[in-house]
């Protein structure tokens, strides 16, 4: 990362074509929205002092996710072009000096790589600007690139004012481009609003510094696909599906199986290790952890989870802020959620339901429960049916078992409560008072048996 340039991604348009009440670099793609892509790659190449987002549809919530990531805003108020999105800035970006990148906030696929080498270019040439380019089979729409029979770069002419012949042309702008800043800021103000659409056109500072003399090039993008801009939803979930193959693509080099990836989705920030296996259709998200050797099983929702090694999730099972410890084992269809946190070994079977609950080792609950704000100890058994009453009402209540307890199928544990370490709680009871080490608790009705009722009534 070089310290002497500044990024400026321009994000004041409002994407009319998304349909949308929210701004278009607000839309959520591959685990990030849109805007974050941006700077995520611009990170690549300036300090986060040096980055600007241009904000003005919608400026507070897009300012929001600019701050949020650690970096500068400044405003245009009114959106009368690209070239005028930069000139608002001037006050703060005029006396940054060094280089300047300028590109997009609604390319989330633009790589920081390709934005280093762009500055590599400019590093290398020393010219006042240089412009990130594509060969496309269908150039309608962008800006083409117009070079001499040298092949120098003198200008990019915007598709709705190109000729024919110029419009035949299929090397295209990126719209993004890295300039030496003292030339830009020096020659902004020649550019005017003489075109079709009557706006500043950045474009315009293409042929500007070639005027003045200056020195003017262009890079080709090895991939075309990384400048896929996003106009409407559709395009939104093409960035999607490619943004979550280059994450799954990334976990499974770095030696994970994962089953049909291509149904699999992977926020960018989540970590797993060697030789877990993942099952289709698998949804892990924010900044989960995975450990080695575990397995996640078909269409089971990780978010904010941390799994130890040797961890398994069986298939559809939801886990959420929540903790399974060394070989833990939870479903299938089991559900953790805020602040469950399973001891090594503990096992969690179908329809469990864990809330802000521990489990200490090897302790399990293998169907059919719901425990809620409880602290269970180690070795543990949690017959199916079992529910802990955390509610009455009005407030939540803990309940505490201590190591080794045996709660019988059926039992209703009534919170506040405290069952001591091995006592046994006999199947069906509604427990509402302490129970004390190593006891038996019975809260049912005995049983009643009258001998020969039936005949007696007939
Ligand atoms: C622009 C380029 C075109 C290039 C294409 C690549 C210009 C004049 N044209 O055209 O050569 O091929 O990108 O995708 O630059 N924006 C602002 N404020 C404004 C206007 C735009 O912040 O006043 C932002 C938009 O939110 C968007 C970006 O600038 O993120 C590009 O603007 P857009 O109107 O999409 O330009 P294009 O017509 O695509
Ligand atoms: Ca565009």
């Amino acid at each position: 990362m070089s310290s002497d340039v500044t990024v400026v991604i321009l994000a004041a348009g409002q994407g009319t074509r998304m349909k949308s009440r929210m701004a278009k670099v607000l839309h959520r793609a591959g685990g990030r929205a849109l805007l974050e892509h941006a700077i995520v790659a611009a990170k690549g190449v300036a300090p986060p002092e040096r980055i600007f987002v241009v904000v003005g549809h919608q400026a507070g919530a897009v300012r929001e996710v600019a701050q949020a990531a650690g970096v500068q805003t400044f405003e245009q108020r009114e959106q009368l072009g690209t070239g005028h999105a930069v000139l608002c800035g001037e006050s703060v970006l005029c006396g940054l000096g060094g280089r300047m990148v300028v590109t997009v906030g609604d390319c989330p696929l633009i790589r920081a790589e390709t934005l280093k080498t762009l500055v590599e270019r400019q590093g290398e040439s020393k010219a006042a600007a240089v412009v990130l380019t594509a060969e496309v089979p269908d150039s309608t729409g962008y800006g083409r690139i117009i070079r001499n029979r040298d092949g120098v770069v003198q200008a990019i002419v915007e598709h709705k004012a190109a000729t024919d012949a110029q419009r035949a042309v299929k090397e295209i702008n990126s719209g993004i481009y890295c300039f030496d800043s003292a030339e830009f800021w020096r020659h902004i103000r020649e550019i005017g609003t003489d075109n079709p659409a009557q706006e500043y056109y950045l474009t315009d500072m293409i042929e500007i510094l070639n005027r003045a003399g200056l020195l003017v090039t262009a890079t080709k993008i090895s991939d075309p696909g990384e400048l896929l801009g996003i106009n409407d939803r559709v395009q939104l979930a093409e960035a999607d599906r490619i943004l979550r193959d280059r994450k799954t693509r990334e976990v499974m080099l770095a030696g994970v199986t994962i089953e049909r990836p291509e149904t699999v989705t992977i926020d960018p920030d989540v970590r797993i290790g060697m030789d877990t296996i993942i099952g289709p259709f698998a949804r892990i998200t924010g900044k989960t952890v995975i450990g080695e050797d575990c397995r996640v099983g078909a269409c089971a929702i990780l978010h904010e989870a941390v799994l130890g090694d040797g961890a398994e999730v069986f298939a559809f099972s939801m886990v959420s802020d929540s903790k399974l410890g060394t070989n833990a084992h939870a479903g299938p269809y089991a559900r953790l959620r805020m602040g469950a946190d399973m001891a090594a070994g503990a096992h969690v079977g179908n329809f469990v339901e864990l809330k802000n609950t521990r489990m200490g080792a090897g302790s399990k609950s293998m169907h059919l429960a719901y425990l809620g704000d409880s602290q269970l100890g180690a070795k543990v058994n949690v017959g199916a049916g079992t529910i802990t009453c955390n509610y009455d009402g009005k407030r939540k209540h803990a309940t505490v078992i201590g190591d080794g307890v045996f709660v019988g199928s059926n039992s209703t544990l009534v919170a506040p409560l405290a069952i001591e370490d091995g006592a046994y709680i006999g199947a069906g009871s509604v427990i509402t008072d302490d129970v004390p080490e190593s006891a038996l608790a019975l809260g049912r009705a005995r049983q009643v048996v009258k001998r020969d009722w039936k005949r007696k009534e007939s």
